[in-house]
């Protein structure tokens, strides 16, 4: 009551029927009484508990049907004749309220669905800056930097810039949800304190971002997930009315970004990216940033620990090569190509008996995860 009473106050300037007077409320709720007063004078509202002498209005209700009455949910006159609210005293004094106006002009903030958007490949050019964020938590001694490599080398040799980053190396704290950052323009606690700002500064800057994790636990190992916590600052904290699903305006004023999803994971199906792939497309949509690629190697510990398949381990990282370069031309990976890079390896029984020799070794032997 307090609050709506403080906001009210705020509109009262601009309210045409001011009134010098007295509105008392006795509010009922679940056997409970809340006794409380609004005096109005010329310039403001002020909220007071208790009982007030010679009140100009006198309302007893439900606290719930107050609230129904100021959002406008219930007519006074229908509330009257039901019995839900009990005036007494003058009760026209009750228009010295204003009505709750919670309007505010963002006009300028609404940022629809553009046609870039709707089919980036058709609309983008060739980037000339990448930024690849390896997430693995082993930085680029981990196999998601096996691929990484590859992959950069095909987009280089399309003739972009690239810039390969490893989240496990930047000091990135984590997001603390206290929304500095949407109250102020740059005004994140950790800002100056680590290295996200600066990571933040470089992504908006490419022109196609290449996020490359492995799968942990079905979705992104968790250093990436702060990261997209602590970017939340590339929007508004305001809502964009046309959106079929709700999401903030831009912020970060880069409408031709595009991102590419590339993932590796330890068991051998692709359905395995399934959780991730729907979490990323719901990142694009937030973010404004159109997900025009996905590349997949499942079985990818297998690929690196097996010398049998050798010859396809060969084959995979030269289609990443080629998957660079054809992803930089032409907004696409060629299915060909896909086809060549998530090949199956080999049998299901054989993959399940290599991978648990694999794990015996380890832990009969006791070797270190760092070892592999
Ligand atoms: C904590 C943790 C969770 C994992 N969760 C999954 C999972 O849910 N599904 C899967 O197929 N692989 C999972 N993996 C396996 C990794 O995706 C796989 O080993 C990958 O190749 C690791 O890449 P890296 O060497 O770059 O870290 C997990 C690995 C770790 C360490």
């Amino acid at each position: 009551m307090q609050s709506m009473v403080e906001i009210l106050d705020a509109q009262y300037p601009a309210h045409k029927n001011k009134g010098v007077g007295i509105l008392q409320f006795y509010f009922s709720h679940k056997n409970q009484e809340w006794i409380c007063y609004v005096k109005a004078d010329e310039n403001h509202l002020e909220f007071c508990v208790g009982t007030a002498d010679n009140p100009t209005v006198t309302l007893r209700c439900d606290f719930f049907h107050w609230l129904d009455l100021s959002s406008g949910k219930l007519n006074p006159v229908w509330g009257t004749i039901t019995r839900k609210l009990k005036f007494t005293g003058q009760t026209s004094f009750f228009k010295t309220l204003p009505k709750l106006d919670f309007n505010v002009n963002i006009k300028d903030k609404d940022d629809p669905y553009s046609g870039f958007e709707k089919n980036a490949p058709k609309h983008r050019k060739t980037p000339q800056s990448v930024i690849i964020i390896n997430a693995s938590p082993r930085s680029d001694n981990g196999y998601t930097g096996q691929f990484v490599s590859r992959f950069a080398e095909g987009i280089i040799e399309a003739g972009a810039n690239v810039e390969d980053i490893c989240l496990a190396n930047l000091r990135i704290k984590t997001c603390t949800g206290c929304w500095r950052c949407w109250i102020k323009e740059n005004g994140c606690v950790f800002d100056g304190k680590d290295d996200f700002y600066e990571l933040f500064e470089k992504v908006n800057h490419a022109d196609m971002i290449v996020y490359a994790l492995p799968l942990y636990v079905d979705g992104m190992p968790s250093i990436l997930k702060n990261y997209f916590d602590r970017s939340v600052r590339r929007v508004y904290p305001y809502i964009c009315s046309d959106a079929k699903k709700m999401r903030h305006p831009r912020r970060i004023d880069r409408k031709n970004q595009t991102m590419t999803l590339l993932s590796i994971c330890g068991f051998q199906e692709k359905t395995q990216f399934k959780a991730l792939e729907t979490h990323f497309r719901a990142i694009a949509h937030n973010f404004h940033i159109p997900l025009i690629e996905t590349v997949y190697r499942p079985g990818a510990m297998f690929l690196f620990n097996n010398p049998f398949v050798y010859k396809q381990q060969t084959e995979i990282l030269d289609n990443m090569k080629k998957a660079g370069t054809e992803l930089a031309l032409t907004g696409k990976i060629s299915r060909k190509t896909k086809r060549k890079i998530e090949q199956k390896i080999t049998h299901r029984k054989e993959f399940v008996k290599m991978t648990n020799y694999f794990w015996f070794d380890k832990i009969t032997n006791q070797k270190d995860g760092n070892d592999y």
